[in-house]
């Protein structure tokens, strides 16, 4: 959940080296950050409370610096619990992501023993046990049993002054080592190193790696070295930047056409064998978080509707307690993102051992989730920035729709219906309709709660619409089957409550329509979304009829409701709301 970037390299490029590098995560975290570089056999620091955002750093040149964006779990968000730390001789600083369980009884002996701490953060203790275990000890054994000796899920990067060194360990948290030449990194991804290099090596959970005069990859807890698997990253610089865009969501969101044809055209052998596994196994099931998990719900109702074919869905964080009858004949989907979420990444490990097939479909090429699946499809959505996910959904849901129709023998009806999404996409970004999107804004930006309902595949568009209101608007916004609604949601409706009604030309139209009636008759302030017009609505956005494929100008529609909603209750900032990280990888 917290942003790392570590950097050994040239003369006097490190602090400005790390600022760059933390910027491009900051929307991994974002409460408080820190640098530190190498000064003479010393390191100094600045921590600062809140946003990077333009903010530049008056630390010495250097040639070796690490840097932090917090999201705080262990203590309060202040300077003094914002990372690096340091231990007792300030030769030695420490950027941490994760969790140290154990770190109560470790600062406990390490107080015994006459170290002095200074935050309330369950981080400090490693700085402290690497200066502890130096004493009898060089660099890098020394930072591998203060590794082999922490509990949890963790991520670490420890600079050394004197040996001018980094060593970054890992178990549970994502770390990639960029290789540029003389110049050496490490992050907590890809996206802050594509500028100075595309060579990189995924770090494997119970690996370590040094960086001094080149780069030596080590496997944990014993420390042999091995070789190690470089990758060539095939993401451009130029996505970390908003170019023309106020903010990366508006970028994102428009970037969705494109998104969508490439998976139309590009994806036939990915998605035949992905096919061919559903056909195989005994029982698939899906799982993500969040907006993945919407997608997943959506892929059911796909499956069904246009395969005829029964695919599971569960919430990542609840596979485990579904994992009983799991076999090896089994398919596990995870679909995510980042291919880092911890509660994915967690029941796929169980699900592998227990012999299950895991094709993954993910966004990040060499992510945890990459490397754990047997079959990967990638999605080809390029980098995500903003916090709330957009493109990657769409991209998620143009794959479940591709496969859908791969497995009922109709590719190319889904390829065209894909093609026909885009181009309905195009129009919605269109002036006059986004300025229909804006009027909506206006109308809406004082309510306290907005309810959004759907049936059939629009029930997952109403909890993914529901969710990009929440989060980027921070509006209360509740999203539920249409059906539910007279089983007691519809006791909240009073007079001008705001409820949008997903209502496409399928089978649940005149359903749809009855409930958006029930609601009305209670005072209810009815938007609808769809191909036609109905009496029943207060207000009306048009939609194209895409077939199976409507979901996506309904979600596109709701991302940039949401994105509008956001600017009008004045929030400044869409692309990192409030309390959220993009990857979570922190139970
Ligand atoms: C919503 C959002 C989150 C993520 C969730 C899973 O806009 O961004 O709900 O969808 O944290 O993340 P990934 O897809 O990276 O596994």
């Amino acid at each position: 959940m917290c942003g790392i970037f570590g950097y050994v390299g040239k003369e006097n490029g490190a602090a400005e080296t790390v600022l760059e590098g933390l910027k491009l995560l900051e929307y991994r975290g974002y409460d408080s950050w820190g640098i530190a570089v190498k000064q003479g056999k010393k390191l100094v620091y600045e921590k600062h409370v809140g946003k990077i955002g333009d903010a530049k750093v008056h630390l010495p040149k250097s040639i070796l610096g690490i840097g932090h964006t917090r999201w705080a779990t262990h203590g309060g968000v202040t300077e003094k619990n914002a990372h690096p730390h340091l231990d007792c001789t300030k030769t030695i600083a420490v950027v941490h992501n994760g969790i140290v369980e154990n770190f109560q009884e470790l600062k406990a002996e390490l107080i015994e023993k006459g170290h002095k701490f200074i935050s309330e953060t369950d981080t400090e203790v490693i700085p402290h046990l690497v200066e502890e275990n130096l004493k009898r000890e060089g660099f890098s054994s020394s930072v591998r049993d203060a590794f082999n000796s922490l509990k949890g899920l963790n991520a670490v990067v420890v600079a050394n002054a004197v040996s001018k060194e980094i060593v970054a360990a890992k178990t549970g948290s994502p770390l990639i080592a960029g290789i540029g030449g003389k110049e050496l990194f490490v992050a907590s991804d890809a996206s802050a190193i594509v500028k100075h290099t595309n060579k990189v090596v995924f770090l494997e959970d119970n690996q370590m790696v040094i960086l001094g005069e080149k780069l030596k990859l080590i496997s944990l807890p014993k420390g042999q070295e091995i070789k190690p698997n470089i990758y060539a990253l095939d993401w451009k610089f130029e996505d970390t930047k908003k170019g023309k865009y106020k903010h990366f969501l508006l970028k994102e969101i428009q970037e969705e056409p494109r998104v969508i044809e490439n998976i139309a055209l590009n994806y036939t052998v990915e998605i035949n064998q992905l096919v061919k596994l559903i056909d195989q196994a005994f029982g698939t099931f899906m799982l993500g978080c969040g907006t993945a998990s919407y997608a997943a719900i959506a892929g059911t109702y796909l499956f069904s509707r246009i395969a005829k074919k029964h695919v599971n869905f569960s919430i990542g964080s609840e596979f485990d307690y579904l994992e009983d009858y799991l076999t090896d004949k089994s398919l596990v989907i995870p679909i995510s993102q980042s291919g880092e979420t911890i509660d994915v990444v967690d029941p796929v490990a169980k699900a592998k051992k227990k012999g299950c097939k895991i094709a993954a479909i993910v966004n990040v090429l060499g992510s945890t989730l990459y490397r754990q699946a047997d079959y990967k499809i990638l999605l080809g959505a390029g980098q995500e920035k903003a916090v709330v996910s957009t493109k990657a959904f769409i991209a998620m849901i143009s794959v479940l729709i591709l496969a859908a129709y791969s497995l009922a023998r109709k590719q190319t009806q889904g390829k065209n219906l894909l093609m026909k999404a885009a181009k309905n996409v195009r129009e919605i970004f269109k002036d006059e309709f986004n300025k229909t999107l804006q009027k909506m804004a206006d109308e809406l930006k004082h309510k306290e709660h907005i309810y959004i309902i759907g049936r059939g595949l629009s029930y997952a568009t109403a909890l993914e619409a529901t969710l990009k209101l929440k989060e980027t608007a921070c509006i209360h916004a509740e999203g539920f089957a249409g059906g539910e609604l007279k089983h007691g949601v519809i006791a909240l409706i009073e007079k001008g409550a705001p409820c949008i009604v997903f209502a496409p030309n399928d089978e649940t139209y005149n359903d749809i329509i009855s409930n958006a009636q029930e609601i009305k008759a209670r005072g209810g302030f009815i938007i609808g979304v769809g191909p036609k017009n109905n009496t029943v609505f207060d207000r009306f956005l048009e939609t194209a009829d895409v077939g199976d494929a409507t979901i996506i100008p309904q979600v596109v529609i709701s991302q940039l409701l949401a994105y509008y909603l956001a600017l009008k209750r004045g929030i400044k900032d869409p692309d990192k709301p409030r309390n959220l990280a993009k990857s979570v990888t922190v139970k």
